[in-house]
Formats: structure tokens, sequence, C-alpha cells
């Protein structure tokens, strides 16, 4: 009798606090996957002396190149996106959005063109308000006209910035409209917003079963930088917040860090390892921003490591978070399907050696893959297969300055 209403009342507990409605465009089921320009390669618009690097047709070509031939489309990393800085100075004479004419002399839909016969989508960027972040057209007042260009274009996603708007009730309702612009279209686009990064900003809470409702994916905190200090303060930000921001996520909406930056020149190896455990973790999308032409091996592989990108993809979608933070260790959780979990252990010392840290599974709340048995595996930062366990069993390794331990856990079957 006791278990029965246990069971009605975990039942009624699962409900509640299920996931508000995601976006019904069926889009963003997992994670969204792939490569955006912002970081690395910011607002360069100077083709003229760094013809390489500037925000140009070429670079999003040679990126799709890249992403089709070198195993990135295969493991899921399938959306290459323009970020700011693409865009003409003025409207066309019909107030159409332009790409800048000498960067993009193909034009958008050419370009999307290109991407799709790779195999791969097309992401692009515009602003709730009156400009861009760098000073280009915005959208304001144009929702309906620009959701029905990218369409047009084949745009397949789109990241839209919240700068130069005048209140945080037009900035709301910009998000709004604009999603509904874009299902008005009937094309399937990946809406990627801002809304509560400008709403926290202002000072107020944003609500985020509205956010869910509206947008498959949305930034919550600032822009992340090439640096150590930039991926700590994203980590805890989201770890302080998570008690609102975790119910928010699941398939088909997520809370989103901003861009993994391995493969550039701010992150320690063991720094990188941390950004790919967390963000995998935290079931963030995987949009990287680094220089794909040009990636050290160890950042490569990293970034390919199936078995941290299948912990970011999992089908559950439930969204992990810090379990516990003491002696300078951090450990992170995610329920997994199959009964499975997720944990990462990060170091925050930044002195000294490894240090080694002992855990029982059975303190860890993983009783349902190891009640009976379990087996554990370590994939980050290398693979490396622990065996059968139970419930009392203690694990004890090392982990690196600035690094973690990231570990699979599953019930065991013969
Ligand atoms: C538009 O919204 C309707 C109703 O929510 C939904 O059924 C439909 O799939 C959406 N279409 C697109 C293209 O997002
Ligand atoms: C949040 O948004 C939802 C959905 O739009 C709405 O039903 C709810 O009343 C809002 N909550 C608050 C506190 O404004
Ligand atoms: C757990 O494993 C240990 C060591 O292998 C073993 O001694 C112990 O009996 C096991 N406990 C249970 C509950 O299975």
């Amino acid at each position: 009798m006791f278990k029965k209403i246990a069971y009605i009342f975990s039942f009624l507990l699962m409900i509640i606090t299920k996931p508000a409605d995601a976006l019904n465009n069926g889009l963003a089921l997992t994670p969204t996957m792939g490569w955006l320009h912002w970081e690395r390669f910011l607002c360069n618009t100077d083709c003229t002396n760094d013809p390489k690097n500037c925000i140009s047709e070429q670079l999003y070509m040679q990126m799709a190149d890249i992403m089709a031939s070198e195993g990135w489309k295969e493991l899921g990393y399938d959306y290459v996106c323009i970020d700011d800085c693409w865009l003409a100075s003025d409207r066309d004479s019909q107030k159409r959005l332009q790409a800048d004419p000498k960067r993009f002399p193909s034009g958008i839909k050419k370009l999307a063109d290109y991407v799709h016969s790779k195999g791969l989508k097309l992401g692009i960027y515009e602003d709730v308000g009156h400009k861009t972040c760098a000073g280009y057209p915005g959208s304001l007042g144009y929702y309906d006209i620009d959701a029905k260009t990218f369409a047009e274009w084949g745009i397949d996603l789109l990241k839209f910035d919240g700068c130069n708007f005048d209140n945080l009730d037009q900035l709301v309702k910009g998000y709004i409209d604009m999603s509904n612009a874009l299902n008005k279209t009937g094309r399937d686009i990946v809406y990627s917003c801002e809304w509560p990064l400008y709403t926290w900003d202002g000072g107020l809470q944003p609500n985020y079963t509205a956010v869910r409702h509206y947008c498959n994916s949305w930034r919550n905190f600032a822009d992340i930088y090439d640096s150590w200090s930039s991926i700590k303060s994203t980590i805890d930000w989201a770890a302080d917040h998570q008690e609102i921001i975790v119910p928010a996520a699941g398939p088909g909406g997520w809370n989103d860090p901003d861009m993994l930056v391995i493969g550039n020149f701010g992150l320690s190896r063991n720094q990188a390892v941390t950004q790919m455990a967390i963000w995998a973790i935290m079931a963030s999308p995987l949009i990287m921003s680094n220089d794909l032409r040009n990636i050290d091996g160890y950042s490569k592989s990293l970034l390919q490591n199936k078995y941290v990108i299948a912990v970011n993809q999992d089908a559950l979608g439930a969204q992990g978070q810090r379990i516990s933070k003491s002696n300078n260790f951090d450990i992170w959780k995610r329920e997994l399907s199959g009964n499975s979990f997720a944990l990462v252990f990060l170091n925050r010392e930044e002195i000294g050696g490894p240090r080694s840290i002992a855990v029982i599974l059975n303190d860890l709340g993983v009783d349902s893959s190891c009640k009976m048995s379990c087996v554990v595996t370590q994939i980050l930062p290398t693979y490396e297969q622990w065996g059968r366990k139970n419930l009392t069993a203690v694990l004890q390794f090392t982990v690196n300055p600035t690094g973690s331990v990231m570990l699979r856990v599953e019930p065991f079957s013969n």
C-alpha cells in the first residue's frame, strides 16, 4: 500500500516537475551541435588585409568543407553558423536584409545551397532591437519580413541577439514575435535566443516557462572568452542558478552557456577537458568557435570524443547539475537514459599536482544503476574501463588541477 502511494506520489511529482512545453517546431530534440564564427573571428571585416579570417562567404564554405570531410558531420556537428557582421549597412528597396555585397558576392541563398550540398545546415544571426550588437541593421519592426527572407534563403537556424532595444517589455515581445514569425514561414528553423541574458542584465528573473515555449535554446550569461576564468565563471553561474535553469531544459529547448572555445589559445589541455565534460553534462549546445582549418590533434580528438558526445546527446534530455562542492572538488551528475548516469569530478585547485579523491557510489545517488551491480567507465581525460561495481564500491582516483574526470555509470547486464 505504502509503495503504491509512494509510486503515485512520485508520478504526480514527475508530472508537476516535467519541463513545460517546448517550442512546438519539433527541432533541437537533443542539444544543437555545430560551429559559429563569433569567439574566434569576431567582427573581422577586413578582407583586404586578412582575407583568410574575415567574415566572408569563403570562411563558411571552408568550414563546411572541413565539417563534411573530417568527421565532424558524422558525429553530429551539422550547423555552420554565421554571427554578427554579415550584413550590408542598409536594407534593400523592399526593406529586406541583404548581405555585405563585397564579402558575400554570391549572396546567402547560394551559400545555403552550398552548405546544404555538403549535408550540413546554415545558421544566421540577427538582433531583436534597432541594430545588431556591432551596429548593423536590426530586426525591430521587420520580424515578419526577416523571417520570410531567412526562410526563402534556406536558413536552418537563427541566433537572435538582444542589443539595442528600448525596454525589457519590447525585448520580450520581440523574441515572441520573431518566434511566431519563424513559425509562419513553415520552414524548420532552430531558434536560438538571448532573452534570459538581457532580462537578468535588466535586473529581473526571466520567465523560463515562456522562454522554453518560444525558443529552442537560450543564453543566460555573459559571452564566453578564450580563457579559464571565463569558463569558470560560466560554469559557476550555471551551478549557482541551477534550481532556476535546470527545470527549463529538455528535448526541444536548452540552456546555452555559449561556444566551445577548445582548439584556440587560452585553455590548457586540462581546462579543455573540463569545458567538454561540463558542457556535456549540462546538456549544452555544442557549438564550437575555432579554426577547423588549423586545429591541433588533441583538441580535435576531444571535440570528436564519441563517448562525451553521447552523454551530451542523451535522449532523456535531462540537464545535469552540481551535486557537491567541497575541498575544491566540484561533483556534477546527469541522469541518462537506461538508468545510467554521467559524473564529472572537477578539481578547482590551481596550485600543486594531481589530487586524489575517493567516493563511495552509494553517496552519489546512482542507485538505479548500481543497486544490483553497475559498470563504471572513465570517458575523460582518457577512456578506461573500471569494471563491475556495486553501491558499496569506493572509487579512488586523481584529478589534475583545473581538469576533470568524467565517468559513465551503467547497470550491469550479462
Ligand atoms: C507552428 O506552430 C504549430 C502550432 O504550435 C506547430 O504545429 C507547427 O509545427 C509549427 N510550425 C513550424 C514550422 O514551426
Ligand atoms: C510565465 O509565462 C507563462 C507562459 O507564457 C505564463 O503562463 C505565466 O503566467 C508566466 N508567469 C509569470 C510569473 O509571469
Ligand atoms: C559489493 O562488492 C564487494 C567487493 O567486490 C563485495 O565484497 C560485496 O559483497 C558486494 N556487495 C553487495 C551488496 O553485492
